[in-house]
Parts: structure tokens; C-alpha cells; sequence
């Protein structure tokens, strides 16, 4: 099956920056794929469902099979834009020697292999697609240049190896025509930027949207922040 519409599959979509990703790409009339870990209890993703381009799947990002499974709901599927928003900080504990070793292995699972393992399961469908691209959520917490501080172990490393997911990709997956991006959102008023933070989801998603907009080949393997800036590794 074939959709006119441009279609996006987000992850993480029932709050935070995965919710006003789906609710911004509706509105754009893009045919949307919401996945999330419990679509029983996803109930504002619920509520954008009245419009009927939005899809939503289950979606553990650390679980194989959840991920073969939806592969395989959307096998036949062209995907324009695949958004790898899934993303967690890992708790207190990540100072230098304070480090909960249990959640360091949980946030790399889902932070790092979680991108890999949902962007190899959908490559197919992302190549078959016009738009052709792949953007992985990040964080600036995982520049190496970028930071002159120290702590923050376990997230940082996590995005920090995210990076490097998104530029193998680029390079393996660039014969089929396909861009890969890694992304700073910004510090987002969402349950893990809290309510202290500099933007909003509307202003993050708005600008991210116009960034994956004017994105080409040329940009695959590189890394951005949401206003459209440049961000070093
Ligand atoms: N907010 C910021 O300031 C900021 C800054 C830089 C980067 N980021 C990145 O932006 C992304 C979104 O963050 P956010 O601020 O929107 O965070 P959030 O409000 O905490 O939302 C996180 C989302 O990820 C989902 N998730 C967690 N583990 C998952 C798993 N195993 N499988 C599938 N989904 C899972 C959550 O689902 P559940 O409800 O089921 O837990 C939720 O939908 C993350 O990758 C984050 O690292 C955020």
C-alpha cells in the first residue's frame, strides 16, 4: 500500500518532544505511525487519533521483537521521515564514582542500540520512500568538543555513541540514497528537561521540522541543532 501523504514514523510519541512531533506533522497533513511502549495508557497520543492519518503501534525501541513486529506491520509501507526520538537520562546516579552500572547498560540499550536496531528494521521502507530520512534524537550532553564539564556519565555516553550510530549510518546506508542526521532538540520543557528549561516542545519541534525540511545528502553524518545551526562532535 502506497499513501500520497509524506509519512513519518516517530518514536516516543506519547509525550514530551515524540508528542508534539506527531501533533506538528498531522497538522502538516502527513500521514503519522505514533509508536510507543504503552498505547493503552498513551492517552494524549490518543486523543490526536479523530484525525485519521495518525497510525499508533507498540514500541518498545529495547526489544527486538517489539521491533520486528512493527517492521512488519509496516512492511509494505514507504517511510519518508523516520524520527528516533525515544530517549532516557538514567537517573542521579552518573557522577564520578557514584555510577548505577544497571541503568548505564538500560540507557544504552534503549539511547544508542534502540536508534541502530529500529533504523536496520526500517531501512527498507525509509529507501523505498521520496524523502529518504533518517533522524536521530540526540543531545549536545553528547558532544565531546562541546563539553568543558564533567558527570552526566551514562546519558552522555550514550549520545555520544548515538553520534557515531548516526554517522556509520550515513555511511552504509548513503548508496540507497538515504540521510541521516543527528539532532540537539534544545533544552525542552518535557519530563526529562523540566520545567525550568529554555523552550517549549512547539518551538523545538517547529524548528527541528524546518531543519528535517531543507535537510539533503549533502548533510548525512552530521550533527544539528534545532534552530538549524551546526553542532561539533
Ligand atoms: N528535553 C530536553 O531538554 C532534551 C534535550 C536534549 C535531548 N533530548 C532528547 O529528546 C528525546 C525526547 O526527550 P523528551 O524530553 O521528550 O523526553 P520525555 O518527555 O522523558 O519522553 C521520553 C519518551 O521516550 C519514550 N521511551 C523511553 N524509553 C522507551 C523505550 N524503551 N521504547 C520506546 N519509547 C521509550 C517515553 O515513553 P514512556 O512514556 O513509555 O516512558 C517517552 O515517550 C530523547 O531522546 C532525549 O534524550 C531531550
Amino acid at each position: 500500500m502506497t499513501n500520497k501523504r509524506p509519512c513519518v514514523v516517530v518514536t516516543g510519541a506519547n509525550r514530551g518532544i515524540g508528542l508534539e512531533l506527531v501533533s506538528q506533522y498531522l497538522a502538516d497533513g502527513w500521514q503519522v505511525y505514533g509508536c510507543c511502549r504503552r498505547p493503552e495508557s498513551a492517552t494524549q497520543l490518543a486523543g490526536l487519533a479523530s484525525n485519521s492519518a495518525l497510525s499508533i503501534h507498540q514500541l518498545d525501541v529495547g526489544n527486538p521483537d517489539s521491533v520486528e513486529k512493527l517492521a512488519l506491520a509496516l512492511s509494505e509501507q514507504s517511510i519518508d521521515l523516520l524520527i528516533n526520538n525515544a530517549g532516557i537520562y538514567g537517573g542521579e546516579r552518573q557522577s564520578f564514582g557514584d555510577i548505577d552500572y544497571a541503568q548505564w547498560a538500560q540507557v544504552l540499550e534503549v539511547n544508542t542500540l534502540g536508534p541502530y536496531r529500529v533504523s536496520t528494521a526500517l531501512a527498507n521502507q525509509v529507501g523505498s520512500s521520496g524523502r529518504r530520512l533518517m533522524v536521530n534524537v540526540s543531545s549536545a550532553m553528547g558532544s565531546i568538543e562541546r563539553y568543558t564539564t564533567g558527570g552526566h556519565y551514562i546519558y552522555r555516553s550514550s549520545k555520544a555513541a548515538l553520534n557515531m550510530v548516526t554517522v556509520n549510518l550515513a555511511h552504509d546506508l548513503r548508496s540507497r540514497g538515504i540521510t541521516v542526521l543527528s539532532v540537539h532538540p534544545g533544552w525542552v520543557r518535557t519530563d526529562m528537561g523540566g520545567s525550568s528549561a529554555d523552550i517549549s516542545t512547539q518551538t523545538s519541534v517547529a524548528g527541528l521540522r524546518q531543519l528535517i525540511r531543507n535537510a539533503t545528502i549533502e548533510d548525512s553524518g552530521r550533527f544539528f541543532s534545532w534552530d538549524g545551526s551546526a553542532l561539533p562532535w
